[in-house]
């Protein structure tokens, strides 16, 4: 089939090296003049394990092509399917700004041969029917296809999807899909477009709340003995539970979770429905980088003031350079009002950009002249290069009282006892003799 993808960003440009590697003939459309001259040059706009090399491969097949707008993508001959990837970013009152959908999804009704036209962007219920109101040509030809990937594993995602959710009113739309999709093998749910938007918003909702809930559990575990690790292994190993996302940390800041979880609960509060549950997950969210700041404190002996803080780690992931709600960017500007002088290192970042994040700060290439000096480290990236990093070594370089505050929970206490340092961990994590249930070292 030919088919163009509407927006080059995470899920965009990583649909589009996937659609092509199936076989189908693929134009990429992106209107950021950077990005697309970047795509031109053969380089992914975004980070994302294995996409450097699976873009060059697929772009030598001939099938991927990368143009400004979508009648660039139709010069030749008509298209099959229009794929919509743009964002739909958090408006300035939590609810989703739906205006690069509304232009792109105008773009495709104005298109010629009449092609499928699949929302992949993430909207609130209802959205795509208000579409439809406003474009009834499109009513037998549209499908509301949510995107679930997971940044890390975008392209494997978009290969061996988990599921594959899809709302229309019409079947022939469902069977224009099934033929997109022909070489993916996974079970399909079927259902309105407003039934898949709520599986999307709800999806979200579920994982954010169960990071929240261990938020919320490690705040429990107040006293030495009750070990958080233990209390998360014991738990998760229920399979209805299971361990993902059961991580206590800095709280959910990938750029999905928070303002997904804030535009559903907005949907439901501008038709009175109450949604409590909703509303705690995404309030221990918001309190969780206060509960960081606080931890950090407490650790130093309750003043910040003057205090040196080496932050490793600015990403909310090692694989993702995702920072648009990394709470990094909620925590540095707390160190920085309760006076610590903030040293920054991140592998994933350079130090122009690190400046740019955060003019106030000093930014570091090197890890241990990042700790060099400093009286605290605050982990807030799970990088290999911090846990499998020499800590003896770090240590002697640190100055008094040589704090290290693991926000992610990433360093083997076991490990850290062996440490001159004052380790502290979310949950009341400690040092200890004692190996969690899983873990192995040496
Ligand atoms: N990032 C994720 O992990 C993820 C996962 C699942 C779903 N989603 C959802 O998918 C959607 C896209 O997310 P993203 O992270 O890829 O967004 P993004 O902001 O990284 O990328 C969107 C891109 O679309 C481009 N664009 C907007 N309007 C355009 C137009 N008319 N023509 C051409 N280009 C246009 C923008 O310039 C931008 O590059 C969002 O709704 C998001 O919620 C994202």
């Amino acid at each position: 089939m030919r088919a163009a993808v509407v927006g080059q960003g995470y899920v965009g440009v990583t649909g589009a090296v996937a659609l092509a590697q199936q076989g189908h003939r693929v134009f990429g459309v992106e209107q950021d003049a950077e990005r697309l001259a970047c795509l031109r040059s053969g380089e992914p706009p975004v980070v994302e394990p294995g996409l450097v090399e699976q873009m060059t491969a697929v772009l030598r097949t001939g099938r991927l092509d990368f143009v400004e707008d979508l009648p660039d993508a139709v010069v030749a001959d008509p298209l099959d399917a229009v794929l919509i990837c743009v964002g739909t970013p958090p408006a300035a009152d939590g609810t989703a700004n739906l205006s690069q959908v509304l232009a792109a999804v105008g773009e495709a009704a104005e298109l010629a041969g009449a092609p499928l036209v699949v929302l992949k962007s993430t909207v609130p219920p209802g959205t795509s029917d208000m579409l439809l109101g406003e474009y009834p040509e499109l009513r037998q030809r549209f499908v509301c296809n949510p995107e679930f990937l997971n940044q890390g594993s975008a392209l494997d995602d978009w290969q061996s999807p988990a599921r594959i959710v899809a709302g229309a009113h019409h079947p022939a739309a469902l069977d224009r899909l099934r033929e997109l999709y022909r070489s993916v093998t996974c079970p399909w749910v079927t259902s309105t477009p407003a039934g898949a938007e709520m599986i999307k918003y709800a999806s979200n909702a579920f994982l954010a709340t169960k990071i929240s809930f261990a938020n919320e559990l490690a705040r429990l575990c107040t006293g030495p003995d009750i070990n958080i690790d233990h209390v998360i292994q014991g738990v998760g190993l229920d399979p209805r539970i299971g361990h993902a996302l059961l991580q206590p940390g800095t709280g959910y800041g990938d750029s999905c979770l928070p303002k997904d979880t804030t535009a559903l609960s907005r949907w439901a509060a501008e038709r009175g429905i109450p949604t409590p549950l909703l509303d705690a997950t995404v309030q221990t969210n918001l309190q969780q980088p206060g509960a960081i700041l606080r931890l950090l404190k407490e650790s130093v002996g309750g003043d910040l003031s003057g205090v040196e803080v080496a932050v490793l780690g600015v990403r909310y992931e090692p694989w993702s350079d995702d920072l648009r709600a990394a709470p990094s960017r909620t925590l540095l500007p707390l160190l920085q009002e309760h006076g610590a002088a903030v040293r920054l290192w991140d592998p994933g970042l350079t130090p122009d950009e690190l400046r740019h994040l955060s003019p106030r700060a000093e930014p570091h290439t090197a890890l241990r002249a990042a700790v060099a000096g400093a009286q605290a480290a605050l982990v807030l990236t799970e990088w290999p290069q911090v846990v499998e990093a020499d800590w003896d070594d770090l240590a002697s370089r640190m100055a008094e009282p040589r704090v290290v505050v693991d926000a992610k929970n990433c360093l083997p206490p076991v490990l850290m006892h062996r440490v001159p340092v004052v380790y502290r961990g979310i949950g009341n994590r400690r040092p200890t003799t004692e190996l969690a249930p899983t873990e192995t070292v040496g």
